[in-house]
């Protein structure tokens, strides 16, 4: 059975990732592999209705950790699973990891429990077997908070996250170091306060080193 390449993306607000998420999309496509691209919250119709409230309204952070791993199951069943059957490439702007930064160490949420929503809602079953899915590679933008604050003033009008201070965005990314230090082998950390296409060439490295690209 044909298994396709699972990549997320992830950091904090205003590192940069969004430009180069649509570049390896690209280079992958001229090397001839399919493309699915893809986002969190987000994905599917639902998943886009539960990103909206997730965005924008106020909520305690139990319930925005359940809503992003509603939103999460949607798409996992609809468009990720399906696409890597299909042994597709799955980019993917955002994963779990963003819950474990955000709702975890932004909002304080009790990682235990996330951890159990993260086993119950990644869970597949393949007539193979049954395992918990996780990104083939997570390629992190690790930024300085008071950096991408700088990057993020005045870009566009802010979402409930954006709007955060820097000392938000610091707990953020403690929790994104949590999640690396964690499984340092799923992960490349891409120094993102360096120039764009050195950050660019850094991408592509983590993505050659696999094999995946040549
Ligand atoms: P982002 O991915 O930065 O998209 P855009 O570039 O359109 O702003 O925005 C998604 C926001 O959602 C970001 O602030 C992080 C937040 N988020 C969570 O809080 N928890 C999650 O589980 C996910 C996936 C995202």
């Amino acid at each position: 059975m044909a298994s396709g390449i699972f990549i997320s993306f992830e950091g904090i607000d205003g590192a940069g990732k969004s430009t180069h998420i649509d570049g390896l999309a690209q280079t992958f496509r001229a090397q001839g592999k399919a493309v699915t691209l893809t986002r969190e919250p987000g994905g599917t119709a639902l998943a886009e209705k539960l990103r909206n409230l997730v965005l924008n309204d106020v909520m305690d952070a139990m319930t925005e950790a359940l809503l992003v791993f509603a939103a999460r199951r949607d798409h996992l069943q609809q468009v990720i699973e399906p696409a890597l059957a299909r042994g597709e490439v799955v980019l993917c702007d955002r994963f779990t990891d963003a819950t474990f930064a955000y709702q975890g160490g932004g909002r304080g949420f009790d990682l235990e429990v996330l951890r159990y929503l993260e086993q119950l809602v990644q869970t597949v079953k393949l007539p193979q077997g049954a395992f918990v899915r996780q990104p083939d590679l997570t390629i992190w933008f690790d930024l300085a908070p008071d950096v991408a604050a700088q990057r993020l003033a005045g870009a566009r009008l802010p979402d409930k996250f954006e709007a955060q201070p820097a000392s938000f965005f610091a707990l953020v990314r403690a929790g994104y170091q949590a999640r690396f230090d964690a499984s340092p082998q799923r992960f490349a950390r891409v120094a993102a306060e360096q120039n764009r296409e050195t950050v660019w060439q850094d991408v592509l490295a983590s993505v050659k080193q696999r094999g995946w690209l040549i």
